[in-house]
C-alpha cells in the first residue's frame, strides 16, 4: 500500500483499538472510588421503574440507584441506553452497574452477575376490553413484547402463538396494541398498569394472566466481585433502615421487596 495512505490508516487503527481496549475494561471497585462516581447504566422508558419526565431521568430504579451511591460514598452518574444493549455495553466497562429492571435469569446469568434481587414482579398478558387475557385465549394471536426481554422465551414456549413481535420498548408496543396491529401485550405488571394510567387506558386495556414471576435485579460485570460486593451490601443497608420502604412507598403505596 502506498505509505502517505497506510500511515493515517495504521494511526486510526490504532486509535481505535486504544479506544475499544480503554471501553473493554469495566471499573474495579477502587477505580470507581477513586473517581468518586459510581456509573449507572439504564434505559429510562420503563415507567415508574426507570423513565423520563420531559428532561429528567426519575423513577424507583433511579432514586434507589442515587441512595446506592449515597450508601457508598459516591456521585451517581446515570448512563442511558436501549435496553437491548445494557448488558453488553455493562460488560464493556461503559457504566459499572445496571439498573433497568433485569429479571434474573440463567441465561443471563452465564453474562453478567446480579445483585440481590430489588423488587419481585409478574410478566402479564395484557389485551383490550374482549382480547386475550389467558395463555389459552392466546392462540393464534399476534402477541407484542419489548426487543431483547427475558418474556420472550416465556411466550415462545406458550402453544398456539401466532406470532411474538418485538418492539423497541413498551411504549410502542401499547402502540401497536391500540391500532390493533397486535392482539395482546406482554410485560411487567406494574409497568403496565402506570402505563395505562397515564395514558387513560385504564378499563379499556385489562391486565390478565401471569406467565412468570421474576425477581428483577440490578448487575455488574462479569467477576467484577468487589463491586458487586461493595453494591450488595449497600441494597442490604437500604432494605434494613427504612431507605427502600419509603422510596417504594413513594412509588408504589407499598413494599415491592421480594418476600
Ligand atoms: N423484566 C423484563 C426482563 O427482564 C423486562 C425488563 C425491561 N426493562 C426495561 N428497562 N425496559 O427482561
Amino acid at each position: 500500500m502506498n505509505r502517505v495512505i497506510a500511515l493515517p490508516i495504521k494511526l486510526l487503527s490504532a486509535a481505535l483499538l486504544l479506544s475499544v481496549t480503554a471501553l473493554a475494561a469495566p471499573r474495579t471497585l477502587e477505580q470507581v472510588k477513586s473517581s468518586g462516581t459510581l456509573k449507572l447504566g439504564t434505559e429510562a422508558a420503563f415507567p415508574p421503574f426507570n423513565f423520563y419526565e420531559g428532561k429528567a431521568l426519575m423513577g424507583f430504579e433511579v432514586d434507589l440507584g442515587n441512595a446506592l451511591g449515597k450508601a457508598l460514598g459516591l456521585k451517581v452518574e446515570w448512563v442511558v441506553q436501549p435496553f437491548d444493549n445494557l448488558l453488553i455495553t455493562l460488560n464493556q466497562g461503559r457504566f459499572d452497574a445496571v439498573m433497568a429492571s433485569h429479571a434474573i435469569t440463567p441465561v443471563r446469568q452465564k453474562a453478567v452477575d446480579f445483585l440481590p434481587p430489588h423488587y419481585c414482579s409478574t410478566v402479564n398478558i395484557v389485551a383490550k376490553v374482549g382480547g386475550p387475557l389467558t395463555k389459552q385465549m392466546l392462540a393464534g394471536k399476534t402477541v407484542g413484547t419489548q426487543v431483547g426481554t427475558a418474556q420472550i422465551p416465556v411466550l415462545n414456549a406458550i402453544p398456539g402463538i401466532r406470532e411474538v413481535r418485538t418492539y423497541p420498548n413498551d411504549q410502542t408496543v401499547l402502540s401497536a396494541l391500540q391500532a390493533g396491529r397486535v392482539d395482546a401485550w406482554s410485560s411487567n405488571g406494574p409497568v403496565v398498569a402506570y402505563m395505562l394510567k397515564k395514558t387513560g387506558q385504564t378499563g379499556k386495556i385489562l391486565i390478565g394472566e401471569a406467565i412468570s414471576d421474576e425477581r428483577n435485579a440490578g448487575a455488574v460485570a462479569k467477576g467484577n466481585t468487589a463491586l458487586d460486593d461493595a453494591l450488595s451490601g449497600a441494597l442490604a443497608g437500604l432494605l434494613k433502615d427504612g431507605t427502600y420502604a419509603k422510596i417504594s412507598d413513594r412509588w408504589f403505596g407499598q413494599d415491592i421487596r421480594c418476600k
